[in-house]
């Protein structure tokens, strides 16, 4: 029987869920803790955990004393219990330059009293700007997870480790009875951008850096928010171990990523220091686009009896060093603060900088996310600001230097109306709470020159019209054209017409253009003049309708005629077109609202019209009926490994299937590869059938 999703629970069916789950989840750690003999896998326990907590969170006045959630390792009292490391964990001595990284080869040398021709091999290998972690496995088991703390005591944040996905519960293989693995836990740069635009949204805190979130998540005490972060851990270093199984450092990484651990797949071995070095400039050249922040690359002995043998000094091992990339922060002058107002509408302020070096990039801007974020800062125009760029992300604002705060310094005022010409005034959306939201938005819509062409800007994008040669420098460039103006979408299409009438002024005559460009710009867009009806739909730049909400309209009204008619009598507050369009999956009342929204609007309608008028549109693809997975909504989670993501989506979709992007009660199959967390879980707690990437082309015959 499934089981009734958390948002359908009634209080009383919840307050007994709770009490159920209390039990299960009891007795399933006794027999997972006292008698290592668990009847359910790990997946299924941590769906029991995640389904509790998530019940707790829709209702917390029923969480009971017993909660799972306050046991294993989460403190009732808000603090983590300690845990002593059965072997302490170090730091490490830092070199700052190439001559640094020769002496230290030279001191370990002549420790180990070597000649001059006697091989050194070094291990060489990033270091990844997170924070470390113990993980301890008994039996191949995870029993406990600690943060480093002083080196000696740590904080147990087993419960939160439980919740990463690159952190086995069950080592793989035959593995010694104790087992401490220690790595890095860490976030991407992608996933703190994500997590900072929600925060940002609902008026919450804003992180600083990934290393500082990927702290603040997995020393969360409600371990059901470290299960909505995501992140990840890279395994580098061991601490009691009851037997060796390598003799080598290199030897230790593989054996780490055999019993199941992800490594970092930059680790060299190398006997020439040159080589070494020349290794540290090749990572540092890459810094920006792995993905995730390192700040060195640490130098290992590669002989596991010789690092036993060179030792300690103080509390770093002699067989290794840090060697540090130049800071990444530089101070500048804060010269003002701009708003710039998004399609939406949403207003962002932006640091405007003196221009400065970060780690080898010019800066000039900074995001300063919301008002909120410049009043925590407490910052004024004028002064000496702290500014941070880690890898490709956005640089930050950390603060500002307050011995050298000019005495003419000012305060910034957020503007109450528009920036743009029409000077509309701001307002403030109210959140799900009734509380006043921190996103400051621009009243004018369509009519705000500024969302225009930020809505112009989207229209000729790769996944609306995709218009080659009409980008944002081209849009910025025809929006104030007093020739060949493009105000609104149609514009575009009757650009070529105009163009014609215009004499000595037209586009081949003019600079940056010649006969062979602007008629090939004319081409393209031409070329689009054909468009599919999901394309258009997204193309519209209709609040909460993205590219997979526009397919599943495309599809569900599969032509222009019909999908219009529905919007206009949602518009008009037609109950049945409103109910119709609410029924379908994954749309949801924010999407249906604002489509009856959009095309309320009169200048709106005036400006789908005349933009229609120019179009053939094409009637959607019906999906087909005859494959196994045709009108089944997957979800693709997780690495995979024998195609992109992008592949994927499209592949399930030529098979007449719904590629979704969240696990809902309405997913009928989820496609996992290694490393999924979140929706795998979900689609184990609402008991969706999962399978691998090598079954699902099984599945579809390939
Ligand atoms: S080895 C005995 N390898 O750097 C030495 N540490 O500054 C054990 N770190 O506390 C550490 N990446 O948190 C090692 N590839 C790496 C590392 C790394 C990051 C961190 C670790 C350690 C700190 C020392």
């Amino acid at each position: 029987m499934a089981e009734k999703s958390v948002e359908q629970l009634t209080e009383n069916e919840a307050a007994a869920e709770l009490e159920r789950l209390a039990r299960e989840i009891a007795h399933h750690d006794r027999l997972y803790y006292n008698q290592d003999a668990p009847e359910i896998t790990d997946a299924a326990y941590d769906a029991l955990r995640q389904r509790n907590l998530a019940i707790e969170q829709r209702f917390p006045h029923l969480v009971r004393e017993n909660s799972p959630s306050r046991q294993v390792g989460i403190a009732v009292s808000g603090k983590f219990d300690k845990i002593t490391h059965a072997v302490p964990m170090l730091s490490l001595d830092n070199a700052f330059s190439d001559e640094d990284v020769r002496d230290f080869a030279a001191r370990v040398r002549r420790f180990l009293r070597m000649n001059a021709d006697d091989e050194l091999a070094l291990t060489a290998e990033p270091k990844i700007d997170g924070l470390s972690l113990s993980l301890r496995y008994e039996k191949g088991r995870l029993v406990s997870a600690a943060t480093r703390g002083d080196g000696q005591t740590g904080e147990n944040v087993t419960a939160n480790a439980r919740t990463v996905a690159d952190i086995p519960r069950v080592l793989a293989g035959d593995v010694p009875d104790i087992v401490e693995m220690r790595g890095e836990v860490y976030m991407t740069h992608a996933d703190f951008q994500a997590l900072n635009a929600r925060q940002a949204e609902a008026g919450k805190q804003i992180y600083v850096n990934p290393r500082n979130t990927a702290a603040g998540s997995l020393r969360q005490l409600d371990a059901s928010i470290t299960a909505s972060r995501p992140l990840h851990f890279f395994a580098y270093a061991w601490g009691e171990m009851s037997a060796m199984p390598a003799d080598t450092q290199m030897e230790m990484v593989a054996w780490m990523q055999s019993i199941g651990f992800k490594v970092n797949p930059l680790m060299r071995l190398f006997t020439d220091i040159d080589e070494l070095i020349a290794h540290y400039h090749d990572i540092e050249a890459q810094r920006g686009a792995l993905g995730y922040d390192i700040d060195g690359v640490v130098y290992k002995v590669d002989s596991l009896e010789l690092q036993s043998r060179l030792g300690f000094v103080s509390r770093s091992p002699r067989w290794a060093i840090a060697h540090k990339f130049p800071a990444e922060q530089a101070m500048t002058r804060l010269n003002a603060i701009d708003i710039q107002v998004g399609r939406t509408g949403a207003l962002t302020p932006v640091a405007r900088l003196e221009p400065v070096t970060v780690g080898g990039v010019v800066v000039t801007n900074a995001t300063l996310h919301n008002a909120e974020e410049i009043e925590r800062l407490g910052i004024m125009i004028g002064d000496t600001v702290i500014v941070q760029r880690a890898g490709d992300v956005i640089p930050q604002v950390l603060g500002f230097v307050e011995g050298r705060r000019p005495a003419d310094a000012e305060k910034f005022e957020f503007p109450t109306v528009c920036p743009c010409p029409l000077k509309t005034p701001i307002v403030r959306e109210e959140t799900a709470g009734g509380a006043e939201g921190v996103i400051r938005r621009c009243s004018g819509e369509f009519a705000c020159p500024f969302q225009r062409k930020e809505h112009l800007k989207l229209f000729v994008s790769r996944r609306a019209f995709d218009i080659e040669g009409l980008g944002d420098k081209q849009i910025e460039y025809f929006y104030d054209d007093a020739d060949l103006q493009i105000r609104t979408p149609a514009d575009i299409f009757t650009l070529e017409a105009r163009d014609r009438a215009n004499g000595l002024k037209r586009l081949k005559n003019r600079d940056g253009y010649g006969e062979v460009s602007a008629q090939k710009l004319f081409d393209a867009i031409e070329a689009r003049r054909t468009i599919s009806l999901e394309r258009l739909i997204y193309a519209l730049g209709i609040r909460h309708v993205g590219e997979t909400t526009s397919k599943t309209l495309a599809r569900a009204y599969g032509t222009w005629a019909a999908f219009e008619a529905a919007a206009l009598a949602i518009a008009q507050g037609d109950v049945e077109a409103t109910d119709e369009m609410d029924a379908l999956d994954d749309i949801g009342p924010a999407v249906v609202e604002a489509v009856g929204r959009y095309f309320g609007e009169e200048h709106n309608r005036a400006m789908v019209e005349a933009l229609v008028a120019e179009l053939t549109v094409l009637e959607a693809e019906r999906p087909a009926a005859d494959s196994p997975v045709a009108g089944k909504t997957i979800v693709f989670t997780g690495s995979l490994e024998r195609m992109s993501r992008d592949e994927a989506k499209a592949m399930a979709e030529s098979l007449g299937a719904k590629a979704a992007g969240s696990v809902s009660k309405k997913t009928d199959l989820v496609v996992a590869g290694p490393g999924a967390g979140s929706k795998l879980a979900k689609a184990t707690e609402l008991g969706i059938e999962v399978i691998s990437e090598d079954e699902w082309f099984t599945l579809i015959g390939r």
